[in-house]
């Protein structure tokens, strides 16, 4: 009989929907059996979880509220403290801006707003692929390279590596303009004084007291610290590690870094960005909404809705992306063109 293709069984496919390619390539792979969760057969949670009892639900509800008084107090704590002459004298020498040089240009060109829209857009991609990645029982589809046949992979891992390469992409052309253009300055610590402005900036947020706002000239010290440490390293860390999870890492650089530790460092960066965007997204809506969304949204310095409205449609864009990254069958019509491509059966 001619040997075809092995079936995919369900543990093969649970293996490809993870990225891990073939013992026989990996032959270290296999010493330590990897526990059910990385390897694509994870269990919803939804499906195990006991449902709350009251007595579970009323503690939760007094924990929220203790929380709640808690943050409130340290709040109070820190208004008296700053209310201190010692403190109002740290305060006076740095008030929280972000030192920079005085040649740096002041807001925000058009080549920001739209690499800025585009590596949201793309992030959500990501994250909702790379959800799919972790956690899909089964692969919904399979997409098998026509240039290496032993490169098979599920086809949300294919979407979310397709998405990562626009990312990517994406973020060197920002980089690129960025320094091109003399912006850089705003994002890149250039002083130590840095550091005990962003101290500044950040007791004054947490006093509810919040710093003065003109990032169409800077940013605050804590804003530049949170910028640069999103573009400068956690965006190259999840690119990094990314691609030596990934199918594409030379089997000759095996040794150089090694697979777990970037599995390991690789979820924890999405997690900070899911962070970051949340406590970003969160300041941009509390501190001065419409001014800010008309700086990143519209390159304009007043109160309108332009940027408000540029914003909403931008957020429809998103919900379109998230709910386009669960379909297989329109991820397999790009994936069509770079390999084979088999959509399974819904089960
Ligand atoms: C839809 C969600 C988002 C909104 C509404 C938003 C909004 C904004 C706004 C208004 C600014 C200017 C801040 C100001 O004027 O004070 C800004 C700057 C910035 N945002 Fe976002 N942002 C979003 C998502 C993200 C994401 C996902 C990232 C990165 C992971 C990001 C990274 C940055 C960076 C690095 C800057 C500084 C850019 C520069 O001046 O070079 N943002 N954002």
């Amino acid at each position: 009989m001619p040997r075809g293709p092995a079936p995919f069984g369900e543990r093969a496919r649970a293996r490809v929907c993870d990225g891990i390619r073939s013992r026989r390539e990996h032959p270290e792979r296999g010493r330590t059996p990897r526990p059910p969760s990385e390897i694509g057969e994870n269990i919803r949670v939804s499906d195990n979880l006991p449902r709350p009892t009251w007595v579970q639900v009323v503690a939760g509800l007094f924990g929220a509220a203790a929380l709640v008084l808690a943050a409130w107090c340290v709040v109070f704590i820190v208004r008296g403290v700053l209310s201190t002459p010692e403190l109002q004298g740290f305060l006076d020498r740095y008030p929280g801006d972000a030192p920079q040089p005085a040649s740096t240009p002041e807001g925000f060109p058009a080549w920001l707003s739209w690499t800025h829209f585009l590596n949201a857009f793309f992030l959500v991609l990501i994250v909702r692929t790379g959800i799919r990645v972790r956690t899909e029982k089964r692969a919904g589809g399979l997409w098998t390279s026509t240039r290496v046949k032993k490169r098979r992979m599920s086809l949300a891992l294919w979407g979310h590596i397709a998405v990562d390469c626009f990312w990517i992409l994406n973020g060197v052309v920002f980089v690129v303009l960025l320094f091109a253009t003399g912006h850089w300055a705003r994002i890149v610590p250039t002083s130590w004084e840095v550091f005990p402005n962003a101290l500044s900036a950040l007791l004054q947020y947490v006093s509810l007291d919040w710093p003065t706002q003109n990032s169409w000239a800077y940013y605050n010290a804590l804003q530049q610290l949170s910028y640069f440490a999103i573009v400068f390293l956690a965006a190259p860390l999840a690119a990094i590690t990314g691609f030596r999870l990934s199918t594409f890492y030379p089997p000759k650089w095996e040794r150089a870094f090694s697979w777990d530790l970037a599995k390991r460092i690789h979820f924890p960066t999405m997690l900070f960005f899911v962070a970051f965007v949340i406590v970003h997204v969160g300041l941009v809506l509390t501190t001065g909404v419409l001014r800010n969304l008309n700086h990143m949204y519209a390159g304009r310095d007043d109160v309108s809705w332009i940027g408000f409205a540029v914003f909403a449609g931008s957020i429809v864009l998103m919900v379109f992306g998230w709910r386009a990254a669960m379909r297989d069958d329109w991820i397999a019509r790009p994936a069509r063109i770079f390999g084979n491509v088999k959509v399974l059966p819904k089960r």
